[in-house]
């Protein structure tokens, strides 16, 4: 029989929309690269919106982050020494939810298993074929006839690059900088993330649990991690992350992971070739400032579900049709808010100190402004979904 849809990838975007889709009736295959113990061990950001957080609760799928999630109801801002908290609840009525993106992903993992559908590991040379008309999907052992292919195989998948290039829009800015992230056995320096702009630099202080930390400090793009002792990771975390007068929070543990993360913008437009569907980093990429990645593949799979469900079922392909053009709408909000974040709180400074002080008057006005701290606050908890 035709499998109806063929999901590449089983990051958050491939899983979540083959449970959403199963929850629907709509058969699914999923096909992974990579092993299961690669996919469920590597380290991503950790921060889910309200949204998220409801979506997969109504999907079924949150039983352990609502016992191990942390829930914030504010966030810490910090420049020239001063330190200001965000009242996220206060100011929007929601929270945001710190959870492991790897810790979605093994939960999705394990659902899947559960259910006894079809999740393959390992597919070497997977590629897509007749995507305009009749699709199917190929790997090294195996092949799949479907209705639709769900291209979610990230931004250095496949899927993307098999569209015409003329068919797409490529938008793309890539950061002159980067963070340096680690994982250390400590606990977190303060029960909810600190946004830092210092002089030298970004910092980030966030968290996987109580005892383990997760931070970041602004780096170059091509950044040594050898130059980089734990030492002088913690004596720039102190320094970044300091309140005037006031001793320093930051615990300092084993450090037991540390790696580089670029910085870019990246929209592919539209997100649809026939009866592909990108959905993911594989049509878009957000820097890490404000953690949105896997809250946008989720809201992107929101969407193509219900979209798949319809079409699947005789309803018509008018959400289909709209899938595009509602998810950039989103997208794009997303994009501006976290180009915003990044550019206001790193260190782009050309030498004179004017980008420094325009950062700082923009602080300033954040913190100062109630309006301008619930335009911050409006967009960090997630924006509503379109109706
Ligand atoms: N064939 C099959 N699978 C592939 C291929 C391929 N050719 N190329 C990549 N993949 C797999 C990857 O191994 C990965 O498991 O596709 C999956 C894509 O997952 P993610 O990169 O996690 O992307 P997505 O599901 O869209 O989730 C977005 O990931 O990068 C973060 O910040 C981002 O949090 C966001 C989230
Ligand atoms: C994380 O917990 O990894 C995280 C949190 C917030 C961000 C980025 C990353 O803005």
């Amino acid at each position: 029989m035709r499998t109806q849809v063929g999901i590449i990838g089983a990051g958050p975007a491939g899983l979540l929309l083959a449970h959403l889709l199963h929850r629907a009736g709509v058969d699914a295959v999923v096909i992974e690269a990579r092993d299961r113990a690669y996919v469920e061990g590597r380290i991503r950001a950790g921060l889910l919106e309200q949204g998220s957080v409801d979506t997969l609760t109504e999907a079924g799928l949150a039983a352990r982050l609502h016992r191990e999630g942390l829930a914030h109801d504010g966030m810490d801002l910090r420049f020239e020494g001063e330190h200001h908290r965000i009242d996220l609840a206060g100011l929007t009525g929601k929270r945001v939810t710190i959870y492991g993106q790897q810790e979605v992903v093994r939960d999705l993992i394990a659902q899947r298993l559960e259910d006894g559908l079809p999740l393959v590991f390992e597919a070497a040379d997977v590629a897509v074929h007749d995507i305009g008309g009749s699709p199917r999907i190929t790997w090294a052992g195996g092949a799949l006839d479907c209705d639709f292919i769900a291209g979610c195989d990230g931004f250095h998948g496949i899927c993307r690059g098999a569209i015409p290039a003329d068919a797409l829009t490529l938008h793309d800015r890539i950061y002159p900088f980067a963070w340096l992230g680690i994982l250390a056995q400590a606990p977190p320096a303060s029960h909810e993330l600190i946004y830092a702009r210092h002089a030298d630099g970004f910092a980030l202080a966030t968290m996987r649990s109580e005892t383990l930390s997760r931070m970041y400090i602004q780096c170059a793009p091509d950044e040594d991690l050898a130059q980089w002792s734990d030492a002088r990771i913690w004596d720039a975390l102190h320094t970044r992350l300091a309140r005037a007068g006031l001793p320093s929070q930051v615990h300092e543990g084993p450090i037991i992971q540390k790696g580089v993360t670029a910085m870019r913008s990246f929209v592919a437009e539209p997100m649809r070739y026939g009866k592909l569907f990108l959905a993911g980093d594989a049509a878009h990429i957000v820097p890490p400032t404000g953690a949105k990645g896997m809250n946008l593949a989720i809201a992107d799979v929101r969407v193509l579900a219900r979209a798949l469900d319809d079409a699947c079922h005789g309803r018509g392909e008018a959400l289909l049709d709209g899938y595009s053009a509602t998810c950039l709408e989103r997208i794009w909000q997303v994009q501006r808010f976290s180009w915003w974040m990044t550019q206001m709180l790193h260190r782009t400074d050309h030498g004179d100190g004017f980008e420094h002080r325009i950062q700082t008057a923009e602080l300033r006005y954040v913190v100062g402004s109630e309006a301008a701290r619930t335009t911050l606050a409006e967009n960090y908890v997630g924006l509503p979904y379109a109706a």
